[in-house]
């Protein structure tokens, strides 16, 4: 336990000096981000694919199927947790990190809105987000906060059905998101790969495009995974709050003692 204590604080005073000597560092998040804000992952203990089958409850065929069953099962229960997430240490931490003019832009597989509540103003929502609704039929979008859940599912006002403005199994990543990520993947000299289980195309292909092209990958998950050994440098074993914010804390006191030489 203690050796690995060693290693870990070794490891962020490593990160922190390879972001800290950079000024293209981009972030990759994935649901492990969020946790600690009280939203459940997708995958392992406790996460949401153990209690139900996407295929069944996230796939647009079953919500185009039947959407009242969608909407009563996930998309409700998704709305109550959404709405009371609030920002953790570690969206507030790379917040931070833009701010001292390191971080450029995030890559989030997350719908919930956390990034942009922490403060980043740069974030790419590769499988869209849920603050939005888009009805089936005439493609404007409401707020989801605005939604009335009286009636299941909930409709625009020229009738047709609403849906959730995210990536549902079985749909393409919005183009221009795409795109951008890949750009942004090709250009970074640091990524920062955040609660992902890597598991999930084409988003898990960032990192790969990144080291690719020259980039050192930084992983923070409690967990490994596929990227971990051979796409990733290291692997920063722990939660993303507290790693992130004794990154950031690291990076600021590199950046202090320079400006004191
Ligand atoms: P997953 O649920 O697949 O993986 C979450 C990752 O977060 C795991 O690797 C955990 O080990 C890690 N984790 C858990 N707690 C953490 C913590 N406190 N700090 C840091 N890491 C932690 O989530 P994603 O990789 O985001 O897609 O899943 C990718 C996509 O699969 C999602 O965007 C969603 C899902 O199906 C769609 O719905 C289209």
């Amino acid at each position: 336990m203690k050796t690995e204590n060693i290693i870990m604080e070794d490891l962020i005073k490593k990160a922190a000096k390879d972001i800290a000597g950079s000024n293209k560092v981009i972030a990759l998040t994935g649901a492990g981000v969020s946790v600690e804000s009280g939203i459940p992952p997708f995958r392992g203990e406790g996460g949401l694919w153990e209690k139900i089958d996407p295929m069944e409850f996230a796939h647009i065929d079953a919500f185009l199927r039947d959407p009242a069953k969608v909407w009563n099962i996930l998309i409700r229960e998704m709305k109550d947790i959404v709405d009371k997430a609030r920002p953790n240490d570690a969206h507030k931490g790379l917040s931070k990190l833009e701010k001292l003019g390191i971080l450029n832009v995030i890559i989030t597989q997350n719908v919930d809105g956390l990034h942009q509540m922490a403060g980043n103003s740069d974030v790419i929502e590769f499988h869209g987000n849920f603050a939005w609704q888009k009805c089936l039929d005439c493609g404007k979008k409401i707020e989801t906060f605005k939604i009335s859940l009286n009636e299941i599912p909930p409709k625009c006002s020229c009738g047709g059905i609403l849906r959730p403005d995210c990536v549902f199994f079985g749909e393409m990543i919005p183009p221009e998101h795409l795109m951008r990520s890949r750009k942004v993947s090709y250009e970074c000299d640091i990524m920062l790969v955040i609660g992902t289980s890597a598991l999930v195309q084409p988003a898990a292909y960032m990192p790969v495009i990144a080291k690719e092209s020259g980039a050192i990958v930084i992983e923070i998950n409690p967990e490994s995974t596929p990227l971990t050994g051979s796409i990733s440098n290291y692997l920063i074993r722990g939660n993303a709050g507290k790693i992130i914010k004794e990154i950031v804390a690291e990076v600021e006191r590199l950046m202090q003692s320079i400006k004191n030489v």
